[in-house]
Protein backbone atom coordinates (compact mmCIF):
# COMPACT_ATOMS: atom_id res chain seq x y z
CA UNK A 1 0.00 0.00 0.00
CA UNK A 2 1.92 3.05 -0.67
CA UNK A 3 1.46 6.36 1.69
CA UNK A 4 -1.35 8.56 1.39
CA UNK A 5 0.85 12.60 0.58
CA UNK A 6 0.07 15.50 2.90
CA UNK A 7 1.45 18.26 1.38
CA UNK A 8 2.11 21.15 4.55
CA UNK A 9 2.40 24.96 4.22
CA UNK A 10 2.72 27.30 6.98
CA UNK A 11 0.90 30.49 7.24
CA UNK A 12 3.77 32.54 9.09
CA UNK A 13 2.39 34.95 11.45
CA UNK A 14 4.59 34.42 14.70
CA UNK A 15 2.43 33.02 17.45
CA UNK A 16 -0.84 33.28 14.87
CA UNK A 17 1.06 31.00 12.70
CA UNK A 18 -1.04 27.54 11.26
CA UNK A 19 -0.67 25.18 8.96
CA UNK A 20 -2.71 24.05 5.62
CA UNK A 21 -2.38 20.66 4.78
CA UNK A 22 -3.91 19.60 1.56
CA UNK A 23 -3.70 16.07 0.24
CA UNK A 24 -6.99 13.31 -0.05
CA UNK A 25 -8.53 12.02 2.88
CA UNK A 26 -7.82 14.55 4.71
CA UNK A 27 -12.01 14.91 6.06
CA UNK A 28 -11.63 10.90 7.11
CA UNK A 29 -8.65 11.52 9.20
CA UNK A 30 -9.33 15.31 10.53
CA UNK A 31 -9.85 14.20 14.04
CA UNK A 32 -6.03 13.17 14.66
CA UNK A 33 -4.50 16.24 12.08
CA UNK A 34 -6.74 18.48 14.46
CA UNK A 35 -6.16 17.43 17.66
CA UNK A 36 -2.37 18.87 18.59
CA UNK A 37 -3.89 22.29 17.95
CA UNK A 38 -7.41 22.29 20.06
CA UNK A 39 -7.19 23.80 23.31
CA UNK A 40 -9.86 21.69 24.58
CA UNK A 41 -11.07 18.26 23.25
CA UNK A 42 -14.33 19.82 22.38
CA UNK A 43 -15.20 21.04 18.71
CA UNK A 44 -18.56 22.73 17.25
CA UNK A 45 -19.09 21.79 13.30
CA UNK A 46 -20.59 23.95 11.11
CA UNK A 47 -21.63 22.93 8.10
CA UNK A 48 -25.19 23.49 5.27
CA UNK A 49 -27.54 20.88 4.37
CA UNK A 50 -25.66 20.10 1.22
CA UNK A 51 -21.78 19.59 2.51
CA UNK A 52 -23.40 17.59 5.87
CA UNK A 53 -25.02 15.08 3.36
CA UNK A 54 -21.66 14.35 1.52
CA UNK A 55 -18.87 14.54 4.39
CA UNK A 56 -20.23 15.49 7.69
CA UNK A 57 -20.13 11.62 8.99
CA UNK A 58 -16.93 10.83 8.21
CA UNK A 59 -15.74 14.17 10.14
CA UNK A 60 -17.76 13.07 12.61
CA UNK A 61 -16.39 9.44 13.05
CA UNK A 62 -13.36 11.19 12.78
CA UNK A 63 -13.49 13.30 16.04
CA UNK A 64 -14.28 10.14 17.75
CA UNK A 65 -11.41 8.22 16.54
CA UNK A 66 -9.60 11.05 18.36
CA UNK A 67 -11.57 11.20 21.54
CA UNK A 68 -12.64 14.41 20.51
CA UNK A 69 -16.34 15.77 22.10
CA UNK A 70 -18.05 17.18 19.23
CA UNK A 71 -21.58 18.80 18.42
CA UNK A 72 -22.95 20.00 14.57
CA UNK A 73 -25.08 22.82 13.36
CA UNK A 74 -26.48 22.67 9.94
CA UNK A 75 -27.37 26.01 7.82
CA UNK A 76 -29.48 26.19 4.91
CA UNK A 77 -27.08 26.44 2.10
CA UNK A 78 -26.22 29.43 -0.32
CA UNK A 79 -24.79 32.74 -0.21
CA UNK A 80 -27.80 33.88 1.42
CA UNK A 81 -27.00 32.51 4.62
CA UNK A 82 -23.84 35.17 4.81
CA UNK A 83 -25.96 37.88 6.76
CA UNK A 84 -27.30 39.52 9.98
CA UNK A 85 -30.00 37.26 10.62
CA UNK A 86 -27.96 33.71 10.32
CA UNK A 87 -25.16 35.10 12.28
CA UNK A 88 -27.55 36.15 15.27
CA UNK A 89 -29.16 32.85 14.94
CA UNK A 90 -25.57 30.54 14.44
CA UNK A 91 -24.33 32.56 17.90
CA UNK A 92 -27.67 31.47 19.45
CA UNK A 93 -27.53 28.24 18.45
CA UNK A 94 -23.83 27.92 19.83
CA UNK A 95 -24.42 29.41 22.35
CA UNK A 96 -27.20 27.15 23.70
CA UNK A 97 -24.65 24.44 23.40
CA UNK A 98 -22.92 25.79 26.17
CA UNK A 99 -19.11 26.70 24.62
CA UNK A 100 -16.17 27.33 26.56
CA UNK A 101 -13.67 29.90 25.67
CA UNK A 102 -11.22 26.83 24.61
CA UNK A 103 -14.17 24.98 22.86
CA UNK A 104 -13.07 25.03 18.67
CA UNK A 105 -15.70 25.73 15.74
CA UNK A 106 -14.99 23.83 12.96
CA UNK A 107 -16.10 25.45 9.36
CA UNK A 108 -17.23 22.44 7.21
CA UNK A 109 -17.66 23.86 3.75
CA UNK A 110 -17.86 26.12 1.28
CA UNK A 111 -16.57 30.22 1.06
CA UNK A 112 -19.94 31.03 2.88
CA UNK A 113 -19.68 28.41 5.73
CA UNK A 114 -16.11 29.43 6.44
CA UNK A 115 -16.36 33.31 6.33
CA UNK A 116 -19.78 33.08 8.56
CA UNK A 117 -18.57 30.49 10.98
CA UNK A 118 -15.01 32.64 11.16
CA UNK A 119 -16.93 35.52 12.27
CA UNK A 120 -18.91 33.94 14.49
CA UNK A 121 -15.84 32.63 16.43
CA UNK A 122 -14.00 36.07 16.48
CA UNK A 123 -16.90 37.17 17.89
CA UNK A 124 -18.21 34.30 20.29
CA UNK A 125 -17.07 34.96 24.14
CA UNK A 126 -14.73 37.82 22.54
CA UNK A 127 -13.13 35.09 20.47
CA UNK A 128 -12.52 31.52 20.18
CA UNK A 129 -10.26 28.97 17.76
CA UNK A 130 -12.03 27.92 14.80
CA UNK A 131 -10.65 25.28 12.21
CA UNK A 132 -11.56 25.88 8.58
CA UNK A 133 -12.47 22.27 6.36
CA UNK A 134 -12.80 23.87 2.86
CA UNK A 135 -14.75 21.52 0.63
CA UNK A 136 -14.78 23.55 -2.37
CA UNK A 137 -11.89 24.55 -4.89
CA UNK A 138 -12.81 28.30 -4.59
CA UNK A 139 -12.69 28.21 -0.50
CA UNK A 140 -9.70 25.82 -0.48
CA UNK A 141 -7.40 28.21 -3.02
CA UNK A 142 -8.87 31.23 -1.49
CA UNK A 143 -11.43 32.08 1.09
CA UNK A 144 -10.07 29.53 3.50
CA UNK A 145 -6.41 31.09 4.20
CA UNK A 146 -5.99 34.42 5.39
CA UNK A 147 -8.25 35.09 8.04
CA UNK A 148 -10.86 37.38 6.42
CA UNK A 149 -14.14 36.56 7.69
CA UNK A 150 -17.24 38.29 7.74
CA UNK A 151 -20.86 38.67 6.24
CA UNK A 152 -22.70 40.57 3.20
CA UNK A 153 -25.37 43.57 3.89
CA UNK A 154 -27.57 45.54 2.56
CA UNK A 155 -24.94 47.57 1.43
CA UNK A 156 -22.96 44.67 -0.51
CA UNK A 157 -20.70 41.92 0.03
CA UNK A 158 -18.74 41.30 3.08
CA UNK A 159 -18.71 44.71 3.99
CA UNK A 160 -18.98 43.62 8.03
CA UNK A 161 -16.44 41.29 9.43
CA UNK A 162 -12.96 40.84 11.10
CA UNK A 163 -9.88 39.40 10.69
CA UNK A 164 -9.40 35.89 12.43
CA UNK A 165 -7.30 34.04 11.45
CA UNK A 166 -7.76 30.07 11.69
CA UNK A 167 -5.74 27.60 13.82
CA UNK A 168 -5.24 24.59 10.81
CA UNK A 169 -7.02 24.62 7.60
CA UNK A 170 -7.74 20.84 5.96
CA UNK A 171 -7.96 20.82 2.41
CA UNK A 172 -9.31 17.87 1.29
CA UNK A 173 -8.71 17.03 -2.38
CA UNK A 174 -10.72 14.07 -2.43
CA UNK A 175 -14.00 16.49 -1.59
CA UNK A 176 -13.57 17.97 -4.70
CA UNK A 177 -14.68 15.12 -6.43
CA UNK A 178 -18.34 15.81 -5.27
CA UNK A 179 -18.30 19.49 -6.80
CA UNK A 180 -20.49 20.28 -9.74
CA UNK A 181 -18.21 21.12 -12.99
CA UNK A 182 -19.33 24.92 -12.65
CA UNK A 183 -18.30 25.28 -8.90
CA UNK A 184 -14.99 23.69 -9.49
CA UNK A 185 -14.20 25.77 -12.46
CA UNK A 186 -15.58 28.44 -10.61
CA UNK A 187 -12.83 27.89 -8.16
CA UNK A 188 -10.39 27.35 -10.70
CA UNK A 189 -10.31 31.00 -12.19
CA UNK A 190 -8.51 31.69 -8.54
CA UNK A 191 -6.04 28.69 -9.15
CA UNK A 192 -5.30 30.84 -12.73
CA UNK A 193 -5.27 34.10 -10.42
CA UNK A 194 -1.98 33.07 -8.51
CA UNK A 195 0.12 32.43 -11.74
CA UNK A 196 -1.38 35.68 -13.08
CA UNK A 197 0.03 38.08 -9.97
CA UNK A 198 3.25 36.05 -9.53
CA UNK A 199 4.42 32.91 -10.99
CA UNK A 200 4.63 32.55 -14.79
CA UNK A 201 6.13 29.18 -14.05
CA UNK A 202 3.11 28.05 -12.32
CA UNK A 203 0.85 29.46 -15.60
CA UNK A 204 2.62 27.52 -17.79
CA UNK A 205 2.19 24.14 -15.89
CA UNK A 206 -1.81 24.78 -15.47
CA UNK A 207 -1.37 25.48 -19.39
CA UNK A 208 -0.14 21.94 -19.35
CA UNK A 209 -1.81 20.19 -16.79
CA UNK A 210 -4.63 22.26 -15.02
CA UNK A 211 -6.97 20.34 -17.38
CA UNK A 212 -6.13 17.42 -15.60
CA UNK A 213 -6.46 18.59 -12.44
CA UNK A 214 -10.11 19.66 -13.02
CA UNK A 215 -10.81 16.29 -14.73
CA UNK A 216 -10.15 14.47 -11.31
CA UNK A 217 -5.79 13.13 -11.38
CA UNK A 218 -5.58 13.53 -7.58
CA UNK A 219 -1.47 14.91 -7.79
CA UNK A 220 -2.74 17.34 -10.31
CA UNK A 221 -5.11 18.72 -8.24
CA UNK A 222 -2.81 18.76 -4.90
CA UNK A 223 -0.38 20.37 -6.72
CA UNK A 224 -3.01 23.46 -7.56
CA UNK A 225 -4.33 23.40 -4.43
CA UNK A 226 -0.84 23.37 -2.83
CA UNK A 227 0.97 25.80 -4.88
CA UNK A 228 -2.22 28.18 -4.84
CA UNK A 229 -2.09 28.11 -0.75
CA UNK A 230 1.63 28.39 -0.77
CA UNK A 231 1.34 32.09 -2.97
CA UNK A 232 -1.50 32.67 -0.62
CA UNK A 233 0.46 31.85 2.56
CA UNK A 234 2.76 34.22 2.07
CA UNK A 235 1.63 36.91 0.95
CA UNK A 236 -0.91 36.68 4.22
CA UNK A 237 2.37 36.29 6.62
CA UNK A 238 3.61 39.34 4.30
CA UNK A 239 0.56 41.83 4.63
CA UNK A 240 -2.22 40.17 7.05
CA UNK A 241 -4.61 43.49 6.89
CA UNK A 242 -4.11 44.36 3.57
CA UNK A 243 -2.52 47.79 4.01
CA UNK A 244 -0.30 47.05 0.98
CA UNK A 245 0.55 43.35 -1.28
CA UNK A 246 -2.50 41.54 -0.18
CA UNK A 247 -4.17 44.12 -2.65
CA UNK A 248 -2.55 41.78 -5.33
CA UNK A 249 -4.96 39.31 -4.73
CA UNK A 250 -7.83 41.53 -5.94
CA UNK A 251 -6.42 40.72 -9.25
CA UNK A 252 -9.52 40.95 -11.47
CA UNK A 253 -11.98 41.51 -8.30
CA UNK A 254 -13.04 45.39 -9.41
CA UNK A 255 -14.07 44.17 -12.56
CA UNK A 256 -15.76 40.91 -10.96
CA UNK A 257 -17.32 43.13 -8.36
CA UNK A 258 -18.67 45.49 -10.46
CA UNK A 259 -19.95 42.88 -12.68
CA UNK A 260 -21.76 40.61 -9.35
CA UNK A 261 -23.88 43.75 -8.51
CA UNK A 262 -24.74 44.52 -11.53
CA UNK A 263 -26.16 41.44 -11.93
CA UNK A 264 -27.05 41.18 -8.27
CA UNK A 265 -25.16 39.20 -5.95
CA UNK A 266 -27.53 36.33 -5.99
CA UNK A 267 -27.75 35.88 -9.68
CA UNK A 268 -26.63 32.77 -11.23
CA UNK A 269 -23.45 34.29 -12.11
CA UNK A 270 -20.78 32.63 -9.97
CA UNK A 271 -17.47 34.64 -8.37
CA UNK A 272 -14.82 32.63 -9.73
CA UNK A 273 -16.88 33.18 -13.53
CA UNK A 274 -16.63 36.77 -12.75
CA UNK A 275 -12.75 37.11 -11.69
CA UNK A 276 -12.39 35.28 -14.95
CA UNK A 277 -13.60 38.15 -17.06
CA UNK A 278 -12.51 40.19 -14.60
CA UNK A 279 -8.67 39.00 -14.85
CA UNK A 280 -9.24 38.91 -18.84
CA UNK A 281 -10.62 42.37 -18.12
CA UNK A 282 -7.07 43.71 -15.96
CA UNK A 283 -5.42 42.68 -18.37
CA UNK A 284 -6.88 44.22 -21.50
CA UNK A 285 -6.51 47.67 -19.48
CA UNK A 286 -3.01 46.96 -18.89
CA UNK A 287 -2.45 46.34 -22.68
CA UNK A 288 -4.02 49.43 -22.98
CA UNK A 289 -2.31 51.48 -21.28
CA UNK A 290 0.96 49.89 -22.82
CA UNK A 291 2.16 47.54 -19.56
CA UNK A 292 1.48 44.39 -20.72
CA UNK A 293 2.09 42.79 -24.03
CA UNK A 294 -1.33 41.91 -26.16
CA UNK A 295 -0.04 38.42 -26.38
CA UNK A 296 -0.36 37.85 -22.34
CA UNK A 297 -3.96 39.04 -22.49
CA UNK A 298 -4.72 36.33 -25.45
CA UNK A 299 -2.38 33.44 -23.43
CA UNK A 300 -4.70 34.16 -20.28
CA UNK A 301 -7.85 34.22 -22.85
CA UNK A 302 -7.36 30.93 -24.33
CA UNK A 303 -6.38 29.71 -21.16
CA UNK A 304 -9.79 30.23 -19.39
CA UNK A 305 -11.96 29.58 -22.66
CA UNK A 306 -9.89 26.16 -23.12
CA UNK A 307 -11.05 24.83 -19.39
CA UNK A 308 -14.30 26.06 -20.15
CA UNK A 309 -14.25 29.16 -17.89
CA UNK A 310 -15.79 32.42 -19.75
CA UNK A 311 -13.41 34.68 -20.76
CA UNK A 312 -15.12 37.62 -22.49
CA UNK A 313 -18.49 39.74 -21.67
CA UNK A 314 -20.21 38.48 -24.49
CA UNK A 315 -19.59 34.60 -22.66
CA UNK A 316 -22.13 35.85 -20.13
CA UNK A 317 -25.10 35.87 -22.72
CA UNK A 318 -27.03 39.16 -21.02
CA UNK A 319 -27.82 41.61 -23.81
CA UNK A 320 -26.51 45.07 -22.32
CA UNK A 321 -23.87 46.35 -19.97
CA UNK A 322 -23.45 49.85 -19.27
CA UNK A 323 -20.37 51.09 -18.47
CA UNK A 324 -21.04 54.29 -16.25
CA UNK A 325 -23.15 51.98 -13.94
CA UNK A 326 -20.34 49.66 -13.87
CA UNK A 327 -18.01 52.57 -13.12
CA UNK A 328 -20.64 53.32 -10.70
CA UNK A 329 -20.32 50.17 -8.64
CA UNK A 330 -16.51 50.17 -8.91
CA UNK A 331 -16.87 53.48 -6.68
CA UNK A 332 -18.68 51.52 -4.14
CA UNK A 333 -16.11 48.66 -4.02
CA UNK A 334 -14.44 48.70 -0.28
CA UNK A 335 -10.80 49.13 -1.99
CA UNK A 336 -11.64 52.63 -3.00
CA UNK A 337 -9.23 55.19 -1.46
CA UNK A 338 -9.34 58.67 -1.28
CA UNK A 339 -12.23 58.54 -3.76
CA UNK A 340 -9.79 56.54 -6.05
CA UNK A 341 -10.94 53.43 -7.42
CA UNK A 342 -8.09 50.56 -6.72
CA UNK A 343 -6.98 48.62 -9.96
CA UNK A 344 -4.46 45.35 -10.31
CA UNK A 345 -2.20 45.61 -13.40
CA UNK A 346 0.19 43.16 -14.72
CA UNK A 347 3.22 43.98 -16.93
CA UNK A 348 2.48 40.38 -18.62
CA UNK A 349 1.72 36.97 -16.95
CA UNK A 350 3.53 36.37 -13.52
CA UNK A 351 3.89 39.74 -12.85
CA UNK A 352 1.00 41.88 -11.40
CA UNK A 353 1.25 45.46 -9.45
CA UNK A 354 -1.07 47.93 -7.40
CA UNK A 355 -2.14 51.14 -9.49
CA UNK A 356 -4.15 53.54 -7.76
CA UNK A 357 -3.47 56.11 -10.73
CA UNK A 358 -6.06 54.44 -13.16
CA UNK A 359 -7.76 57.54 -15.32
CA UNK A 360 -11.41 56.97 -14.77
CA UNK A 361 -11.99 57.83 -19.14
CA UNK A 362 -9.16 54.75 -19.66
CA UNK A 363 -11.32 52.28 -17.82
CA UNK A 364 -14.68 53.86 -19.72
CA UNK A 365 -13.18 53.05 -22.48
CA UNK A 366 -11.98 49.71 -22.00
CA UNK A 367 -15.53 49.04 -20.73
CA UNK A 368 -17.11 50.63 -23.83
CA UNK A 369 -14.84 48.27 -26.15
CA UNK A 370 -15.65 45.11 -24.03
CA UNK A 371 -19.73 46.11 -24.21
CA UNK A 372 -19.32 46.49 -27.89
CA UNK A 373 -17.45 43.37 -28.81
N1 LIG B 1 -9.51 36.86 -1.22
C1 LIG B 1 -8.56 37.88 -1.09
C2 LIG B 1 -7.87 37.90 0.24
O1 LIG B 1 -8.00 36.98 1.00
O2 LIG B 1 -7.19 38.85 0.53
Amino acid sequence: MTATVIDKVRVGLDSRAYDILIGPGLIAGAGRHVAPVLRQKRVIVVTDRNVAGHHLDALLRSFDDAGIGHQHLILPPGEKTKDFAHLQKLLDDVLALKPERRTTLVALGGGVIGDLTGFAASILLRGVDFIQVPTTLLAQVDSSVGGKTGIDTAHGKNLVGAFHQPRMVLCDTTALDTLPRRDLLAGYAEVVKYGCIGDAAFFTWLEGHGQRALDGDGSARRHAVMTSCRAKAAVVAADEREDGARALLNLGHTFAHALEAETGFDSDLLHGEAVAIGMGMAFDLSVRLGLCPLADAGRLRRHLAAVGLPAELADLGRPSWDPARLIEHMRRDKKVLDGRITFILVRGIGAAHIARDVAPEEVHALLTDAVAS
